[in-house]
């Protein structure tokens, strides 16, 4: 099939080109000229594991021709199905904002306008239920004067792809959602996602209408956090009781309606997806009149466990006017993202107490300093170089190098280690999640 990717973000530009690596021609529409070019220069515009040896061969002047990207919306016409794959952010209450997507959704209406035949539009941006019907369909219908049902198709198709490896999780899914309310649209999305389902070994594919869809991703994700705030929680408790959480969560992960993953407990979650996604369905559901106690909860909880590493921390040292190190600045390991990383809310915390500050991250310290480029923040060079002479450090990303630090530990001048994420292995002298000497 030939599709056009409208956006070329993480998930925009993963799905492109997956979609040329499972046989499909895709044309990648985006506004950014720099971005176009790069993948056209046979380059990945964005880091992703294995994405830049797929690009290279699809794209770029000695690819297989499969995939190219342009700023020209005229391109879509050409092709049969169109995927919106463009940001919704979330305002500051919390609730997500559908301007960029009723900007892209006007725009592709109004090329779409010039083509005769039937178009079938694929929203795979996180989008709050009953916004590709309410919002995002009569934009385009709108725009190109077409009839939904009739001469346009918008199904919904969210994704699930984690940063650091959404090519692997793209191309082996644990399921596949298609969300449409037409069967033509239906049956275009699955001509789609055959290859993949054929390639994939048959994962599960679930056959729904669009509100459905997307409530599912929200479920996915508010489910995930949820379940990490409750590990949390009852890491608190085991705290509290001087036991060691992890011992408990590996207990109870071997009971399969547990499951072992995403148990890990210490400075909770951060990103791209849980925060936003999770604000955002709150918001949801209290404009509709219902507050969801639970998941109002897990974000509480989350906001929590930053503060709690710091307490933890004044425990055992003054840091006024201390060296500390801050170890992993990621939102998680495998990633240079810094968006909503647990690392903010500590450091914020650390400045208010007079500490002086140094950090370090094996990729992400660039993203931080433009985060924050007023921000009194040393960076080291190594994590040797910011234990030197701390009195103090917080290790905030689970990267696997921090888990072998045993002599720049040693070497610290006071050795207090307050590991938010559990990465390094308890022994006496220091102070780790979990389980506190
Ligand atoms: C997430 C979802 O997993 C993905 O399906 C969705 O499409 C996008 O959002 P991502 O944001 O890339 O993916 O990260 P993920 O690996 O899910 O981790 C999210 C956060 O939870 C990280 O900050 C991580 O450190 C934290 N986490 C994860 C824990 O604190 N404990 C765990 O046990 C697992």
């Amino acid at each position: 099939m030939y599709l056009s990717v409208i956006g070329s973000g993480y998930v925009g530009t993963t799905i492109a080109v997956c979609f040329a690596e499972l046989g499909h021609d895709v044309v990648n529409v985006d506004i950014d000229q720099e971005t176009v070019e790069t993948l056209n220069g046979g380059e990945a515009p964005i880091h992703e594991d294995g994405l830049a040896d797929l690009v290279a061969e699809h794209a770029g002047p000695n690819g297989t021709g499969r995939l190219r990207a342009t700023t020209d919306y005229e391109a879509i016409l050409e092709t049969e199905a169109t995927f919106l794959c463009l940001p919704t952010p979330q305002r500051d209450d919390g609730s997500i904002d559908l301007s960029i997507m009723r900007a892209g959704a006007a725009s592709l209406g109004e090329t779409l306008a010039a083509k005769d035949d039937r178009h079938t539009v694929i929203v795979k941006s996180t989008v709050i239920p009953r916004s590709t019907t309410d919002t995002i369909a009569p934009t385009v219908a709108d725009a190109a004067g077409k009839t939904i049902g009739a001469d346009l198709g918008v199904g919904m198709n969210p994704e699930f792809l984690r940063e650091g490896s959404a090519v692997r999780d793209f191309l082996n899914p644990d399921k596949v959602v298609l969300g449409a309310d037409d069967e033509q649209t239906r049956d275009v999305m699955a001509a789609v996602f055959e290859p993949l389902v054929e390639r994939a070994g048959n994962p599960a594919v679930v056959e729904t209408d669009t509100k459905t869809a997307e409530m599912i991703k929200y479920a996915n994700n508010g489910f995930l956090a949820t379940k990490i705030s409750l590990i949390n929680d009852i890491g608190n408790v085991c705290k509290e009781f001087g036991i060691d959480a992890y011992e408990v969560a590996d207990a109870i992960g071997l009971d399969d309606r547990i499951g072992e993953q995403f148990l890990r407990s210490g400075l909770g979650w951060g990103g791209s997806c849980f925060p936003k996604d999770t604000n955002a369905i709150i918001a949801a559901a209290k404009a509709e009149g219902y507050d969801p106690t639970m998941l109002e909860a897990a974000v509480e909880v989350n906001e929590h466990q930053p503060k709690r590493l710091l307490e933890l921390l004044d425990a055992h040292v003054d840091v006024a006017g201390k060296r500390v190190a801050v170890l992993g600045l990621a939102f998680k390991p495998g990633t240079d993202d810094v968006r909503n990383s647990r690392a903010v809310p500590v450091i914020e915390r650390l400045a208010a107490r007079g500490a002086e500050i140094v950090a370090y991250d094996p990729v992400a310290m660039e993203n931080m300093r433009a985060l924050d480029p007023d921000a009194d923040i040393a960076y080291a060079d190594s994590a040797a170089d910011a234990l030197d002479r701390a009195n103090a450090c917080v290790v905030v990303t689970d990267w696997d190098a921090f888990a072998t630090l045993d002599e720049e530990f040693e070497r610290m001048a006071e050795q207090v280690v307050v590991d938010g994420r559990r990465v390094v292995e308890p022994r006496r002298g220091m102070t780790y999640e979990g389980l506190t000497w």
